[in-house]
């Protein structure tokens, strides 16, 4: 459609936003309650401007023309309109300039400043306050304001991360909209009238793992991180655009810090990817980043005792005790949220020593690849039949909102010239969801599963069953013979023949697993045979970050037999660990105990490092420099921001000393070095990646998805260990995160909890594996009866371990804290 605004003439899409087109044409208005990606409502009035459109004639239907000119008349609405609830029209002229817009716009200023506090030299928003820059920008510059304003609560927790300050909130309803709206959670809304309108909630807290993006939107300082609060002047922090480490999904982060430390993580903007939302975990799980155990020096054992070091000297000690072993019994493991990068320098370190136990942990029994190309998280958004197996709010959080996205039905909004469109006219206030697109199936109720049309709660280990059953039925429907279908594995026959046909008859199915499947190679066959067989395509989810780009470059064994677990059993007679701690497990640091050379890479001290030889002080996720490769099979670029963390590297940094020790210079030495073969073996030049990340061609799977079909542990009884977008091993160094998260839990069910004499809030020490978990009890109608929830450490990937409760030993206290 043809649009004038002010002198610019420009083509845009029916459907089109008047705001929309005004910043497509390079003009400005100011705007307070619109949001990309949120539906437009109209509320502040700040975006006005004077509207006028063309009239057809009711009888001829030809364009009423201007009399003087002989183009058509343009007819101006009576008053100044809002831009973003109005639709373009066939010649609409905008004007955004003329004296009369400038009055509207002067006086909505004043307006929304009337009850709005003159404390901005204290406020945590000063300096990228939407509203302080617009009353610049747009306001007379001058107060009429002489009488006292409305005083309201201005430290009000909404939960332990997120402060309200009641006063400053300018009522532009985004933050209520984005609980409905993007999350689905609808936890707060306006109470009272007038200018007695607060933001509130009727539950204690924020019951929504996607709480911290409401402190982004809110376009004044009313909504505020809790844990950066008045801890630095916006002008004052340094941005570093880069990926989320957290988990497989990839989001965008920008990450401020200030004088060497993190002050806070916000969501960065990859409209492919998470668009503009982050979940909690990745935005608050930072502040274990300056911890007070962090190590910034190596440390060598000497006489028994671990004493600080030079990189120089650890180096030399380890490549001196590694000269005299034998190469084949070395064991290299990186955590498999190391970047891509720091993959090639492991691989490099391995083929030098000549030794093929090379893995990286967690590592699912099955290939986290797809057979052909993924699914893209686009995919996910505009698909019309969804099959999920796995709880992916807690796997991959992005996919969660991403699946949410679809049940709209609304598919993603082409760019503008000025980017995501301001005002999507297709969504509104409380649309109306196709939950019948969405299937979930997993071992307890999940989050996601208040959004579906049919949810199933499989027995724990029985993904495996429940898929090969779908998978047979899959094929028996094109045979035209139906063989008999068990409803032991979770689900009726009418309800499988029901989620087969919309599989099958969707334009776009896509079925998404997590590893509660990839950790069971037959369970993982039979999904790869169900996609196949309906057309589905699919989007396996890692068990952490970087576990697909691990596996796409060849971090593997060179056989089974040399694999992750196998090195810690004792075949080994030295092992390079990094971020990895299996002396967790007792059995296992009896192992590492006799050990010819143990060489600790990790950012603090650990049950694995106190038994070291070596320790060796390492970044952290935030300050590291590199690529990942997330579940969709997109390379993101990991960027450092600058932290103080003493010697500290990645594992560039351990290979880059260890390579000088030896008088050798391998490949990962650094991260040219490293980007040199990744640019061979992906065909890609990682140094120009664009910070939204490129898709990656798809590739053939790697050998470990040829593993033997393995045996489930039964489930009676058992624990099932469990994703959890908070990190547990990380949560006693994330005091915030801790006090509105709680202490790693031990979910189980009332009647459980009750037939073990337990009660909510105790604490108990139990073996999950062999690795003793402290763990507080909380009840949950979510678990299955006989069931225990406990969530997942690297070292101790998802799936169902023996748990026995007789073995708990419950704390004296029932209030002491999770130390
Ligand atoms: S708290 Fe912020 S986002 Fe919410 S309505 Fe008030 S100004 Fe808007
Ligand atoms: S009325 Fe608020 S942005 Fe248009």
């Amino acid at each position: 459609m043809k649009v004038k605004v002010n002198d610019v003439a420009i083509d845009v899409a029916p459907g089109t936003s008047v705001i929309d087109a005004v910043f497509a044409a390079g003009h400005d208005v100011p705007y307070f309650c619109s949001q990309e990606y949120m539906s437009p409502i109209g509320a502040c009035r700040m975006c006005l401007a004077k509207i006028g459109a063309p009239r057809k004639d009711r009888g001829s239907d030809e364009w009423i023309l201007d009399e003087e000119t002989g183009e058509p008349k343009i007819f101006w609405f009576p008053n100044p309109m809002a831009t973003c609830t109005t639709q373009v029209m066939e010649g609409m002229v905008v004007d955004t300039i003329s004296k009369e817009v400038k009055r509207a716009q002067n006086a909505m200023v004043e307006f929304t400043l009337v009850n709005h506090p003159l404390d901005c030299p204290t406020c945590d928003k000063g300096g990228a306050c939407e509203l302080q820059d617009r009353a610049y920008e747009y306001g007379t510059g001058e107060s009429r304001f002489v009488f006292d304003k409305r005083h309201q609560e201005k430290h009000h927790a909404l939960s332990e991360l997120i402060t309200l300050d009641r006063e400053r909130c300018i009522h532009c309803k985004r933050c209520v909209r984005y609980f409905e709206e993007v999350p689905g959670d609808e936890v707060l809304d306006f109470i009272e009238r007038g200018g007695h309108t607060y933001i509130g909630t009727l539950e204690d807290g924020l019951p929504s793992p996607f709480t911290g993006n409401i402190t982004d939107i809110c376009p004044v300082g009313a909504l505020l991180d809790s844990t950066s609060r008045f801890r630095g002047r916006n002008w004052e922090y340094h941005h570093t655009d880069t990926t989320s480490l957290d988990d497989p999904g990839g989001a965008a982060l920008r990450v401020d810090s200030r004088t060497g430390r993190i002050e806070r993580i916000k969501s960065g903007l990859n409209d492919d990817v998470n668009k503009t939302w982050i979940d909690d975990g990745t935005r608050f799980g930072h502040e274990y980043v300056d911890s007070e155990d962090r190590l910034t020096m190596p440390l060598v054992r000497k006489d028994g005792q671990l004493v600080p070091s030079s990189w120089p000297e650890a180096a030399r000690v380890i490549a001196e005790r590694l000269a005299g072993l034998d190469a084949k019994s070395i064991g290299i493991a990186l955590r498999a949220d190391a970047t891509l990068e720091e993959g090639v320098a492991a691989k490099a370190l391995a083929e030098h020593l000549e030794t093929g136990r090379l893995d990286h942990a967690p590592r699912t029994a099955a290939s986290v690849l797809p057979d052909g190309a993924s699914a893209t998280l686009r995919d996910v958004a505009t698909s019309d039949a969804l099959f999920v197996i796995g709880d992916p709010t807690e796997e991959a959080a992005i996919v969660d909102l991403r699946i949410k996205d679809a049940l709209k039905g609304v598919a993603p909004a082409p760019l503008l010239p000025h980017g995501v469109p301001i005002a999507d006219l297709r969504l509104t206030e409380r649309m109306k969801r196709k939950s019948e697109i969405l299937t979930i199936c997993a071992p307890y109720r999940t989050d996601l599963m208040k959004h579906a049309g049919q949810v199933y709660v499989t027995p724990a280990g029985g993904e495996a069953a429940l898929l090969k059953a779908l998978a047979d039925r899959a094929q028996v429907d094109d045979d035209g013979k139906a063989g008999v279908w068990d409803d032991a594995c979770g689900m009726s026959e009418a309800q499988a023949d029901k989620l087969l046909s919309a599989l099958r008859s969707a334009k776009n199915a896509v079925l998404i697993w997590s590893s509660f499947v990839s950790n069971d190679v037959a369970a993982d066959q039979a999904a790869r045979q169900l996609a196949k067989a309906v057309g589905a395509k699919v989007l396996i989810l890692g068990p952490m970050a970087n576990a697909a780009g691990l596996e796409r470059i060849g971090v593997l064994p060179s056989h089974d037999r040399y694999d992750y677990a196998s090195m810690l059993t004792g075949e080994t007679e030295a092992l390079i660990l990094s971020h990895l701690d299996p002396a967790l497990n007792p059995a296992v640091a009896d192992q590492l105990r006799g050990l010819a050379l143990l060489v600790v890479h990790t950012p603090f001290r650990t049950a694995t490092s106190e038994l070291a030889d070596v320790v060796l002080p390492a970044v952290t996720v935030y300050e590291k420099d590199g690529s990942t490769l997330n579940a969709e099979g997109r390379l993101l670029p990991v960027r450092a921001a600058p932290v103080e963390a003493g010697t500290a590297e990645d594992f560039m940094g351990v290979v880059k000393h260890l390579g000088e020790a030896m008088g050798i210079r391998l490949e990962g030495r650094g991260i040219k070095s490293a980007r040199r073969v990744l640019k061979q073996l992906l065909g890609v030049d990682l140094n120009e990646l664009p910070t939204t990340g490129q898709l990656l061609a798809p590739a053939s799977r790697r050998g470990n998805a040829a593993r033997p079909v393995q045996e489930q542990a039964k489930p009676e009884g058992g624990a099932l260990v469990v994703p959890s977008m908070v990190r547990a091993e990380y949560i006693d160094r994330n005091p915030k995160l801790r006090a509105e998260r709680g202490d790693a839990a031990l979910r189980a069910h009332p009647a459980t909890l009750h037939a073990n004499g337990l009660t909510t809030g105790e604490v108990v020490t139990v073996p999950v594996g062999g690795v003793p978990r402290r763990l507080r009890i909380v009840s949950s109608e979510a678990v299955p009866e006989g069931l225990w929830l406990v969530p997942t450490l690297p070292d101790q990937p998802v799936g169902v371990y023996p748990l026995e409760p007789t073995a708990m030993q419950r704390e004296v206290s029932e209030t002491a804290e999770v130390a």
